[in-house]
């Protein structure tokens, strides 16, 4: 296990859709002085960190993470003085505040696009990755991760122009030292005034292969996912820039493989503190062989922490469906699932990112008709499907589990009206659940989702070797019940979780529980031999 002792270690991060969290001045979209009316309710939970979803200027095609300058605030959402506010009452409140950094892609609206389109030989021409056309069509077969082919054709310059999300969001060129200049000189200016590090969009997508070659299967992300550049380009950034701070960087790595994630992390090599792989969160379900995944990822994994790496642990942010509606049970036992994510999240090795919402055991929406979904991924899939002629029934109900406005609706503080979040028009419409699911009301409630994340949380402030001590599956092959173990020299911790609405025998697992003392459980009335539905227990025993 990897014992060097770190802050951002020991921290617990709380993730905020800024446009969701909450209204301060009523025009229905979330906003910076929003989030500082909320602080109290952050510390009291027990948050250490927390980091905001894109806050820069913005036309929003992806809500933010298409930048138009990385040096401004949103209008939608104040003011750079409202941001100051903002760090200095999180910093007296001994938080800390971590930024999205969004650098494989910029607007189409920044300067500097503008600018490269206009011409082939201007100071920004070579910004962005330009390619002629091929006999009148894309030079190349990859397609955008929002459907589409990654290309679009511009008049001005008579080329075509690589984007792997949508139109609006440019890929910048890396190769140009230019880029990396400016690029880097922009993380400093904001290390600069204070904050304490940034979750990095899409990282290992910075670099691509030479000469852009077409790919085995269009969406085939192997000639632009974690090549080699792309680590050299993190060193860097680190060596010139980041390693004059005392600040964390967490980078989101989608398609990573635990050998190159070992790589980006291993604290030798100098290049993030952590990162956000995908493997548990793409499992359609954690039923059966899925569940056996499901663990043998955790055990995989824990491996880059146990060879010098670090790990974070997260079951829910802005692009994932909320994970009780996704993996557990989200109607009869929704509290109890939500339960047992808290306690994994918040036992299992490594950071733990809570994103808004989850603490209360928010669910996933449903909307019915497309005029009411917002999110770019989901309408540009909407149109795919009316193009390919598919039933617009099996659609929606895909849409109900996958949408990333799922994660999105507006933050449910209470049962007043638009669920306290604002009392104009939201921008996305509340969840209609808000009356019984809300901050008041869990707050209030001794048993809550809520009181239950705060009791894990100050637990393992209390219990810092938990965060240093070693993990071990105890019960690899079940299907029902995972069961594991994190000792230190200190203590042992058994954490015994029952994955599935059944009563589990115990004894018929062979699981004997006589351990020490039973420190934490999400029912009240709990019995030695059996497991209840989604039970969650801790136990620690001493050494
Ligand atoms: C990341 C973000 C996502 C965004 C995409 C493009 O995956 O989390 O919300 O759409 O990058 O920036
Ligand atoms: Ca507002």
């Amino acid at each position: 296990m990897n014992k060097n002792r770190k802050w951002w270690k020991e921290a617990v991060v709380y993730q905020i859709y800024p446009r969701s969290f909450k209204d301060s001045n009523n025009d229905g979209i979330g906003d910076l002085n929003g989030i500082t009316e909320k602080l109290d309710y952050l510390k009291n939970l027990g948050i250490d960190v927390i980091w905001l979803s894109p806050i820069y200027q913005s036309p929003n095609d992806d809500n933010g993470y298409d930048i138009s300058n990385y040096y401004s605030i949103m209008e939608e959402f104040g003011t750079m003085d409202d941001f100051n506010n903002l760090l200095e009452k999180i910093h007296k409140k001994n938080m800390k505040l971590i930024m999205d950094l969004v650098i494989n892609h910029t607007s189409d609206e920044h300067p500097w696009f503008k600018e490269s389109s206009k011409s082939k030989n201007n100071k920004y021409s070579d910004y962005y990755i330009w390619r002629d056309p091929v006999d009148g069509e894309p030079p190349n077969n990859w397609e955008s991760r929002f459907s589409g082919s990654a290309w679009t054709y511009c008049e001005s310059r008579g080329q075509y122009y690589l984007h792997l999300f949508s139109k609006k969001q440019p890929d910048l060129n890396w190769k140009n030292e230019k880029v990396k200049t400016d690029i880097f000189k922009m993380v400093d200016w904001w290390l600069n005034k204070g904050i304490d590090g940034f979750r990095m969009d899409v990282i290992n997508f910075i670099a691509k292969e030479q000469g852009l070659p077409d790919s085995k299967r269009p969406d085939s992300p192997e000639k632009w996912s974690s090549l080699p550049k792309s680590h050299k380009i993190l060193n860097e950034l680190k060596n010139e820039v980041i390693s004059k701070y005392d600040v964390m960087t967490v980078g989101e790595t989608p398609f990573v493989t635990p050998e190159d994630g070992h790589k980006y992390v291993n604290e030798n090599r100098n290049e993030l503190d952590m990162i956000f792989h995908f493997e548990h969160v793409n499992l359609d379900n954690y039923d059966g062989k899925n569940f056996l995944k499901f663990k043998d990822i955790q055990s995989k994994w824990y491996k880059v922490q146990e060879q010098g790496g670090w790990l974070s642990q997260y079951f829910a942010n802005h692009d994932q469906p909320r994970p009780i509606s996704k993996f557990f049970n989200d109607e009869e036992y929704r509290e109890e699932s939500a339960q047992l994510i808290a306690m994994m999240l918040l036992t299992l090795p490594g950071t733990p990112y809570i994103y808004q919402g989850e603490e209360i055991g928010m669910i996933n929406v449903g909307f019915n008709s497309i005029e009411e979904y917002n999110d770019i991924r989901t309408i540009n899939k909407y149109y795919d499907m009316l193009n390919k002629n598919l039933a617009e029934e099996d659609f929606f109900d895909k849409l109900k589990e996958k949408s990333r406005d799922n994660a999105r609706t507006p933050m449910q503080w209470s049962d007043q009206t638009h669920a306290g979040f604002t009392n104009g028009e939201p921008w996305l419409k509340v969840n209609s659940n808000y009356k019984i699911i809300n901050v008041k009301r869990s707050i209030n409630n001794p048993n809550s989702v809520c009181n239950f994340y705060k009791e894990l949380i100050y637990f393992r402030k209390n219990n810092k070797d938990l965060i240093y001590s070693d993990y071990k599956d105890l019960l690899k092959k079940d299907k029902e019940v995972y069961y594991f173990k994190r000792s230190s020299n200190k203590n042992v911790y058994y954490i015994i979780l029952n994955f599935t609405g059944n009563l589990i025998d115990l004894r018929k697992k062979k699981i004997k529980l006589d351990l020490n003392k039973l420190e934490l459980c999400n029912y009240n009335n709990y019995d030695c031999k059996k497991l209840q539905p989604y039970e969650a227990r801790l136990y620690i025993s001493k050494t």
